[in-house]
């Protein structure tokens, strides 16, 4: 067993145990992820199939939202240990992206999820001007799909003009990034005319949300909340309650605007709730009917890396409630969905697409993966702001 780093505790009072759990499994990462990296090399993965990751997407839809995934971990990986490998393949991948855009149709709002994760992440360590530039026109793309008289930007595309979905509260911080980087705060004002607007009609009063809204294109005027990749309309996708958590508090990261803080802490308190009736472990839906039960372990995942961001902001007195949250998290996945076998690609096992597709139901997604390791630095103080 190869150990390359041992890596700090943060500072969250950690009792013994949470912190020998943390050093092991942070080990654990290590080894498997030095095994992973050597056998994936710069191919694109997205779902594990026996242990392998078979389907490069570089080669079959280079413009799929996932893409950035194995990007990032790369970068986090050689953020935490210095390796020079995980560079070199980070960057060979972000090379590949640029295939996407030159084709430029089929990409959508998660050129986010794609560019945080590989041309920014590549910028913001290594300061390199080529993904200075390919951070800045993918942050062009998304700031071309604003809607101004609707103040949001366009999810997908075809005829969706007015459709939004929660996952975008995870790309506008590409709009962050490009405002401080640049020095004009256009998109920074986009981006904050997007999450009030998600704010206002996508967060219910119980804490939960809607997956989708659909908005006038013309005015903004909210038409209706159609069902998405969770139970239907009016039900609680879990992976999308985690995209709010995590994307309302990463809004309030940038902005210090203290109603986004309140959201993520609002829709965390659902999502607590619920995930304690099942171990910590969320269901696709959570206003699914109780058979059949499909699980999705990713958006628990997510879910942990935005409790551990609002930790960030709370108050000394309130950070137990969002971190005992996140270690029950991360301790019951390690317990029943971890593959630490070096020798099997994919680590979080039993991740779902959507509550309808049978064939992405229950299987190892990638960034399943990459929420876990992001969250398993933080607890180190060796995770950086790839956001
Ligand atoms: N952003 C798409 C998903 O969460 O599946």
């Amino acid at each position: 067993m190869l150990i390359i780093e041992r890596g700090n505790i943060m500072n969250y009072n950690m009792d013994e145990s949470t912190k020998q759990w943390t050093r092991c499994t942070w080990e654990k990462l290590q080894n498997k992820l030095l095994a992973e990296s050597k056998r994936i090399g710069d191919k694109i993965p997205y779902i594990a199939e026996n242990g392998r990751y078979l389907e490069d997407k570089a080669e079959t839809d280079i413009t799929w939202w996932t893409n950035g995934f194995w990007p990032g971990m790369l970068w986090q990986m050689y953020h935490a240990t210095k390796e020079e490998n995980y560079k070199t393949i980070a960057q060979a991948v972000e090379g590949k992206l640029d295939a996407a855009l030159d084709q430029y149709r089929g990409l959508h709002h998660d050129v986010g999820f794609m560019w945080l994760h590989s041309a920014v992440a590549d910028y913001r360590l290594t300061k390199n001007e080529r993904s200075l530039a390919r951070g800045l026109h993918a942050a062009d793309l998304l700031a071309g799909r604003y809607n101004p008289r609707g103040k949001y930007i366009r999810s997908w595309n075809k005829d969706r003009a007015g459709w939004v979905i929660i996952d975008s509260m995870m790309n506008i911080p590409l709009l962050y990034w490009a405002s401080k980087v640049s020095g004009d705060p256009r998109c920074q004002y986009m981006a904050m005319d997007h999450a009030d607007t998600l704010l206002k009609y996508t967060v219910r009063g119980d804490g939960s949300c809607n997956h989708i809204i659909v908005l006038d294109p013309e005015n903004g005027e909210l038409l209706k909340t159609p069902g998405g990749q969770g139970y239907g309309s009016g039900s609680s996708w879990s992976r999308g309650q985690a995209w709010a958590i995590y994307g309302f508090a990463l809004s309030y990261r940038y902005t210090k605007k203290k109603e986004y803080l309140e959201a993520a802490k609002r829709v965390a308190h659902y999502f607590l709730a619920e995930v304690s009736r099942t171990g910590y472990v969320s269901v696709v839906d959570f206003r699914a009917p109780k058979d059949p039960v499909y699980w999705d372990t990713t958006a628990s995942a997510c879910a942990a890396c935005g409790l551990l961001e609002i930790t960030e902001y709370v108050p000394e007195y309130e950070k137990s409630l969002y971190f005992e949250g996140a270690m029950n998290i991360l301790k019951a996945l390690d317990k029943s969905y971890c593959n630490w076998e070096p020798d099997y690609d994919s680590i979080l096992q039993m991740g779902t697409a959507s509550y309808e597709g049978e064939k992405d139901r229950h299987v190892p997604i990638i960034y399943g993966d990459y929420f876990y390791l992001e969250a398993v630095l933080r607890l180190l103080e060796k995770s950086f702001i790839i956001w």
